[in-house]
C-alpha cells in the first residue's frame, strides 16, 4: 500500500536537551535528531529554560531526525510526547508568549512558599490525595511562585489570560496550532507531578490550587496517555499526524521497559535518576519517602500506578565536572579516570544540588564532598562521583523494599550513563541484586512512541511491547557482602553531612 505508514515519532524533551526518535515497528530506532538547550542558573538554586528555545529546538530536531530517515510527515502514523516533568511553563494564550523563564523542577526557590503551604500541619499536608510531600520539586508552588512574582501576571491569571504546562503540554500547544486554537491539555502521568491532581480521581483538586493562589482556568484538560489529542497544525512539520501519547519521560521509560506487572522496576540513569514499581491499579501510599504517582493510562482502561524513588542529581553530577570543573573533557571520560583506580580512596560524593529529594525530601541540604585525605587523586573523584549514583540508588530500592515488604529480584536499568561497564557493575554489586540492559536503551523515547502507536492502532497493545523487549546485557553482584555494607555505611554518613546546610 502506497500510504501505508512505517513508523512513529517519539518527541523527547528532556532537562538537557530535546530529541526526536522514528521507530519502525519492530520496535527498533531508525534516526534521531538531537539539540542541548541552555542551563540558565539566574542565582544559587535556581535553574530555568528559555521555553520559546526548547519550541524551537523541538521543531528542529523533527526536522532533524525525518530528514536522516529520509522520510517525511506522510511516513509518520503518529507522534508521541515524552518530557521532563514538573518543568513549569505560564504562558500567554492570547499571544503564545511565555511570561518567564520555564522553571525547572531541579530548581529550589520555592523552599519558602511550600514551608508556609504545610504550616502546622507539615510537608505531608497533602500526601494523602497527591502522593507527594510538599517539596520545591513539584510544580504547583512554581506556579504560585510566578504569579507571585512577575508583574501583572496574578491580574491576567484571573482574567483567564494566562495557562499553565509542563513541558509536555507546552508542546503540544504549539504543535497544534498555538494561539490559533492550539489544545491545552496534559496527561494523568504529568498532572501527577503537580500536587494539584486527586490521584483516586485523576481530577484537578480545587482546594490545594486555591491555597497556592492558582486559578483553576489556567490548568490544562486531564486525559489519558494514550489517546489523540489533536493533528500537527497545517504548516507545521508534522501536518494531519494524530499526537496520540504523552508520557512524563520516568513513566515513559517505564513504559518502554514493559514493567507492566506489579513489583516489576526499572531505574532511568539521565539528569537525575529514577526508580519506578508498578503497583497495580490501587495508588499505594509510601510510608519510606517514595512518591505516589501515575504510571500510566491506556485510554479508557484502568490507570496504573507506581511508587517512584527520585534522585535530583546523578547525570548531572558528572556534567558538572565536565563544565565546573573540567576533570574531564566529556561525560565518557569518567570511566576511563576512574578506572585508573581501584576503589574511592575513602571519598564519598553527596551532589546534594537541589537538596535531597527521595527519601529524604530535605530542601535544604547541600552537596558534600567527604572523606578527603592527601591520598585522594581525581581518579578517586571520579569513582565517588559513579558511586554516588549507585549509592543513591540502593536508598531507594531500600525504601521500596520496605514499603512493599518484596525485596527486588532484578533491577532493569536505561538511560545515557547505562553505557558506563563500571557504574553497572558497581550498581549491581551495591544493591546485591543483578542489573539488566535492554537492547534499546532509549526507553523512554520508546515508551512514548509505544502509548502513540497503540492510540491509533499501529501496535495493538502491551503485548506487543513484550514481545519487542531483549536483553542486552546483565550485570551480576560480584562484591562480597561485608564489604558491600561496609561501603554502603560509610555513604549514609556522609549523606548526614549534608544535612541543614541553608541558613
Ligand atoms: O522529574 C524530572 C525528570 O522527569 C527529569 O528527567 O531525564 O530529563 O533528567 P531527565
Amino acid at each position: 500500500m502506497a500510504d501505508e505508514k512505517k513508523y512513529v515519532l517519539a518527541i523527547d524533551q528532556g532537562t538537557t536537551s530535546s530529541r526526536a526518535i522514528v521507530f519502525d515497528h519492530s520496535g527498533q530506532i531508525v534516526e534521531t535528531g538531537q539539540m542541548e538547550h541552555e542551563q540558565i542558573f539566574p542565582k544559587a538554586g535556581w535553574v530555568e529554560h528559555d521555553p520559546k528555545e526548547i519550541w524551537k529546538n523541538v521543531r528542529e530536531v523533527v526536522s532533524l531526525a525525518l530528514s536522516r530517515a529520509n522520510l517525511t510527515h506522510r511516513d509518520i502514523a503518529a507522534v508521541g510526547i515524552t518530557n521532563q516533568r514538573e518543568t513549569t511553563v505560564v504562558w500567554d494564550k492570547n499571544t503564545g508568549e511565555p511570561v518567564y523563564n520555564a522553571i525547572v523542577w531541579q530548581d529550589t526557590r520555592t523552599a519558602k512558599i511550600v514551608d508556609e503551604l504545610g504550616g502546622s500541619e507539615g510537608q505531608d499536608k497533602y500526601k494523602d490525595k497527591v502522593g507527594l510531600p510538599l517539596a520545591t520539586y513539584f510544580s504547583g508552588p512554581k506556579v504560585k511562585w510566578i504569579l507571585d512574582n512577575v508583574d501583572g501576571a496574578r491580574e491576567k491569571a484571573e482574567a483567564g489570560d494566562l495557562i499553565f504546562g509542563n513541558t509536555d503540554s507546552w508542546v503540544v500547544w504549539n504543535m497544534t496550532g498555538g494561539k490559533d486554537g492550539g489544545v491545552h491539555v496534559t496527561d494523568v502521568t504529568n498532572a501527577s507531578r503537580t500536587m494539584l491532581m486527586n490521584l483516586d480521581t485523576l481530577t484537578w483538586n480545587e482546594d490545594i490550587a486555591g491555597d497556592m493562589g492558582i486559578p483553576v482556568s489556567m490548568l490544562p484538560e486531564i486525559r489519558s496517555s494514550s489517546e489523540v489529542y489533536g493533528e500537527g497544525r497545517e504548516g507545521g512539520f508534522v501536518p494531519g499526524v494524530p499526537i496520540a501519547g504523552i508520557l512524563g519521560d520516568q513513566q515513559a521509560a517505564t513504559f518502554g521497559q514493559a514493567c507492566f506487572e506489579v513489583g516489576m522496576a526499572k531505574n532511568t540513569y539521565g539528569t537525575g535518576n529514577f526508580v519506578l514499581i508498578n503497583t497495580g491499579t490501587e495508588p499505594v501510599p509510601s510510608k519510606n519517602g517514595l512518591l505516589t504517582t501515575v504510571a500510566y493510562k491506556i485510554g479508557d482502561a484502568d490507570a496504573v500506578y507506581a511508587l517512584e524513588g527520585s534522585i535530583a542529581v546523578t547525570g548531572s553530577l558528572v556534567q558538572w565536572l565536565r563544565d565546573n570543573l573540567g576533570i574531564i573533557k566529556d561525560a565518557p571520560e569518567i570511566e576511563k579516570l576512574a578506572e585508573t583506580v581501584d576503589d574511592n580512596g575513602g571519598a564519598y560524593f553527596v551532589p546534594a544540588f537541589s537538596g535531597l529529594f527521595a527519601p529524604y525530601w530535605k530542601s535544604d541540604a547541600r552537596g558534600a564532598l567527604v572523606g578527603l585525605t592527601r591520598y585522594v587523586n581525581k581518579g578517586h573523584i571520579a569513582r565517588a562521583v559513579l558511586e554516588a549514583t549507585a549509592f543513591q540508588t540502593r536508598e531507594v530500592v531500600d525504601a521500596m523494599n520496605a514499603d512493599s515488604g518484596v525485596d527486588l529480584t532484578e533491577l532493569k536499568v536505561d538511560g545515557g550513563m547505562v553505557a558506563n561497564e563500571l557504574l553497572m557493575q558497581f550498581q549491581a554489586d551495591i544493591l546485591g541484586v543483578p542489573v539488566v540492559r535492554p537492547k534499546v536503551a532509549e526507553t523512554t523515547a520508546l515508551g512514548a512512541a509505544y502509548a502513540a502507536g497503540i492510540a491509533v492502532g499501529f501496535w495493538s497493545g502491551e503485548q506487543d511491547v513484550i514481545d519487542n523487549w531483549a536483553e542486552d546485557k546483565r550485570w551480576e553482584p560480584q562484591l562480597d557482602e561485608a564489604e558491600r555494607e561496609r561501603t554502603y555505611r560509610l555513604w549514609k554518613k556522609a549523606v548526614t553531612k549534608t544535612f541543614d546546610w541553608v541558613d
